[in-house]
Order: C-alpha cells, then sequence, then structure tokens
C-alpha cells in the first residue's frame, strides 16, 4: 500500500453564514503525527467537521483530497471508505444503536472491492481483545452507542472506533480532553501503536502533556481559521510555557478568533459588503 496523505489546500469554510475557515492548507502523510494547537474558537473544531463532512458546514473555496482523490465531492460514508476517520470533541449519542453494531456496519463499510468480510466470531474476538487493551467496561461491547457514556468513555469509545477502523488518516478532536492520567497513557499508546507509514494523524488539543505519550513530528497553530505558524515540537513548549499573544504580535493579528468586523465586532458573515472579495471567494 502506498503511504496515504491527506492534503488540504486553501479550505475556507462557513456555518450559518458565518465564515470560520479562510484558508487552511495542510498535508498529512502516512507515517506523520500532526498536532493543531490554537485559542478556543479559531477554526480546530470546524476543519475536522468540514473535512468529515458535516452538511451544517458550507465550503466556500480550496481543495480536499485523500489519496489524490476529491474528498469534498465524497458523502460522508465514502470519506470513511476512502480511510479517514474522525474522533469527535463532542461525540453524539445515538439510542437504539450498540456501540458492537456500530462498530460492525462501520467495518464492512471500510471493505475493499472483493474483499471478504470477516466473521462473526472474529470480529467479537477483536472487539472484546481491544476493549481489554483499553482497559474498558466490558459491557460497552453492548451498550447504545455514547448514550449515558462519561466524558471519558466517551473519548475512549472513539480511540475503540479508531483502533478497530484501523483508518489511514485519523483526525483525534480533543481527544485527551477530560481524561485521567491513566486514560492519557491508555489513548497515548493505543495512537502509539498506530504508528507505521500506512498511517498518519492529526491531533488537536490544547496541552502539551499529551506529548508526554505521543511525539507529534509538526505543530500548527490555527488562529482567525488558518494556520498561522508550524514548527516542531519545541513550539508547542513555547506555547505551553508564554501562550499565545506573542504569535498573535509576529502574525499582526488582535483578535484571534474568526474573522470580526471591525466596526461592530461581530463575526464577518457572507453576506457583508466586499467580505467574499476579501477572502478572494
Ligand atoms: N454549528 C455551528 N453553529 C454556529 N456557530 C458555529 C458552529 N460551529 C462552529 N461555530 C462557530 O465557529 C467558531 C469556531 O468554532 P470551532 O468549534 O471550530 O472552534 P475551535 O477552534 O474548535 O475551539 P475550541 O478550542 O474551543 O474547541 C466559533 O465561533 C463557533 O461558535
Ligand atoms: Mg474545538
Amino acid at each position: 500500500m502506498a503511504r496515504p496523505v491527506l492534503k488540504i489546500n486553501d479550505l475556507k469554510a462557513s456555518v450559518e453564514d458565518k465564515v470560520i475557515l479562510t484558508g487552511v492548507d495542510l498535508e498529512v502523510k502516512g507515517g506523520e503525527i500532526h498536532a493543531i494547537m490554537g485559542p478556543n474558537g479559531t477554526g480546530k473544531s470546524t476543519l475536522s467537521q468540514v473535512v468529515m463532512g458535516h452538511p451544517k458546514y458550507e465550503v466556500l473555496g480550496g481543495e480536499v483530497t485523500m489519496n489524490g482523490e476529491e474528498v469534498l465531492e465524497m458523502e460522508v460514508d465514502e470519506r470513511a471508505h476512502a480511510g479517514l476517520f474522525l474522533a469527535m470533541q463532542y461525540p453524539s449519542e445515538i439510542p437504539g444503536v450498540t456501540n458492537s453494531d456500530f462498530l460492525r456496519m462501520s467495518k464492512k463499510a471500510r471493505l475493499k472491492e472483493g474483499e471478504k468480510d470477516q466473521s462473526l466470531m472474529k470480529f467479537i474476538r477483536e472487539l472484546d481483545a481491544t476493549i481489554e487493551t483499553l482497559n474498558m467496561n466490558p459491557d460497552m461491547a453492548h451498550r447504545y452507542l455514547n448514550e449515558g457514556f462519561s466524558g471519558g468513555e466517551k473519548k475512549r469509545n472513539e480511540i475503540l472506533q479508531m483502533l478497530m477502523l484501523k483508518p489511514e488518516i485519523a483526525i483525534l478532536d480533543e481527544i485527551d480532553s477530560g481524561l485521567d492520567v491513566d486514560a492519557l497513557r491508555i489513548v497515548g499508546e493505543a495512537v502509539n501503536s498506530m504508528r507505521s507509514e500506512d498511517f498518519g494523524c492529526l491531533i488537536i488539543t490544547h496541552y502539551q502533556r499529551v506529548l508526554d505519550y505521543i511525539k507529534p513530528d509538526f505543530v500548527h497553530v490555527m488562529m482567525q481559521g488558518r494556520i498561522v505558524k508550524s514548527g516542531d515540537i519545541s513550539l508547542m513548549e513555547k506555547i505551553d510555557a508564554e501562550g499565545y499573544d506573542w504569535i498573535k504580535e509576529e502574525v499582526g493579528i488582535e483578535d484571534e478568533r474568526v474573522v470580526v468586523e471591525a466596526e461592530s465586532g461581530r463575526p464577518v458573515r457572507l453576506d457583508s459588503c466586499g467580505t467574499k472579495e476579501k477572502l478572494g471567494l
């Protein structure tokens, strides 16, 4: 298998007519771990949702390709089939669908053409073993997806899905938030166990403590809906020690959140005069 590659080029997007992404460029290849940091409300989760095809978000411009194929043209299930995976910051509860049914269906959807489905026995064995690796309660397999799960259980469950589905590129949105120290280690080990040329990972995080377990090769900072600075692990350490003000100064940004209108202080809306031209749409 060739090394997978996710390419994001000048991606612009809005939600409810509010411009959030203003031109994101990023390339994640197999074998690489990237971290995206950035203050609250700067578009990090929006980026992950747009890449995965959440219907609420409107793409205004730019391209996303996965192994050379146009992702933005694909349905959500096609994106998963292409090897993309998202662990959400706030995983949804799906009453009526058990965790195990969901995983079985999702695994089927990932099958390549002509590939045979694994037997139910094999699936159950793999699921039980993975649940054990993650130190999760065995009854998790039979509970409705995320319903009544604690914050940390939801996060572990996202990692369970990642381990079972074996994506080529995974986006993990704040997988570390709300985890206790043991869970943080277990999740870190799970991500490390997937590290290979066939797997690339984009981790959205606020804290350097995730680095105790996962060492990113590249660190990016997002402000105003685009990546304003990239570097290596030392960038993360500096942010941890000094915050974001120095970056804002360096880049010449006063307010790091989504683009706001100077006069009103409100987010720029698509219909406001000259916005499209300003954003080059
Ligand atoms: N569905 C939505 N409806 C309305 N506004 C939205 C929606 N999704 C995102 N936004 C807005 O877009 C901006 C960026 O949000 P996003 O969730 O991408 O930020 P973030 O960088 O992930 O922040 P955090 O670090 O707090 O998770 C915010 O101002 C948010 O309120
Ligand atoms: Mg977020």
